[in-house]
């Protein structure tokens, strides 16, 4: 069981904090709007609660531009590493979920989950976390694979709009 703070009270969110209450996690979420922010903890249930941010930050966001074409961040950098730049050097920055699309995530599909971070007991917390979803992470590196993982979100954006639909999930097969 992990102790999960969610900042932002988006669709995300939602997806991810309903499977972590069903995991069994203590799960509070955190955004500028306290009154969503409780009623969001109220709709997800388990003890949920409306509260501060957490340690180790785990980075879901997709650095697209407006229309999904590019990444809007510079050749050898990713969101997350400007993240981890802003914060406290205490607080490591994990990169994963944003090759999940919340909507099939809320499927209640056992997905692979591509993490990436710097440090290995941040990773290990994350990981169990991923676990405790029913999801399988998988390690990519350490944080500058984050650059290519937000460009493995953007791939999956060709990929729904060039055929495939948004109905799908990005993971690795093991052949044998
Ligand atoms: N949707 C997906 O399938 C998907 C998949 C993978 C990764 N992601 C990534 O996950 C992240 C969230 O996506 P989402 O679909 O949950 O988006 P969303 O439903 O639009 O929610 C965005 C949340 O971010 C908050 N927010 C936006 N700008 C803010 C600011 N300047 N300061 C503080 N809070 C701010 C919003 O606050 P308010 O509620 O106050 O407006 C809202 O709670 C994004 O970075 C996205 O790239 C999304």
């Amino acid at each position: 069981m992990s102790s999960i703070s969610f900042i932002g009270l988006g669709g995300m969110t939602r997806a991810i904090g309903a499977r972590a209450v069903e995991g069994g996690n203590a799960v509070e979420v955190t955004g500028r709007d306290a009154a969503k922010a409780k009623d969001l903890a109220a709709a997800l249930g388990g003890g949920a609660t409306a509260g501060t941010f957490g340690k180790v930050i785990i980075d879901i966001s997709n650095t697209f531009n407006a229309d999904a074409t590019g990444l809007v961040t510079p050749d050898g950098t990713s969101g997350a590493q400007e993240i981890a730049k802003a914060v406290p050097a205490s607080a490591h920055v994990v990169k994963a979920f944003n090759t999940v699309f919340g909507h099939v995530l809320a499927q209640g599909h056992p997905l692979d989950v591509l993490i990436a971070g710097d440090d290995a007991r941040a990773k290990a917390s994350v990981s169990a976390f991923i676990e405790s979803l029913g999801l399988r992470p998988l390690d990519t590196g350490d944080l500058a694979m984050a650059h290519w993982l937000e460009g493995a979100g953007l791939l999956m954006m060709g990929l729904a709009r060039h055929g495939v639909g948004f109905n799908f999930t990005l993971g690795v097969n093991l052949p044998g």
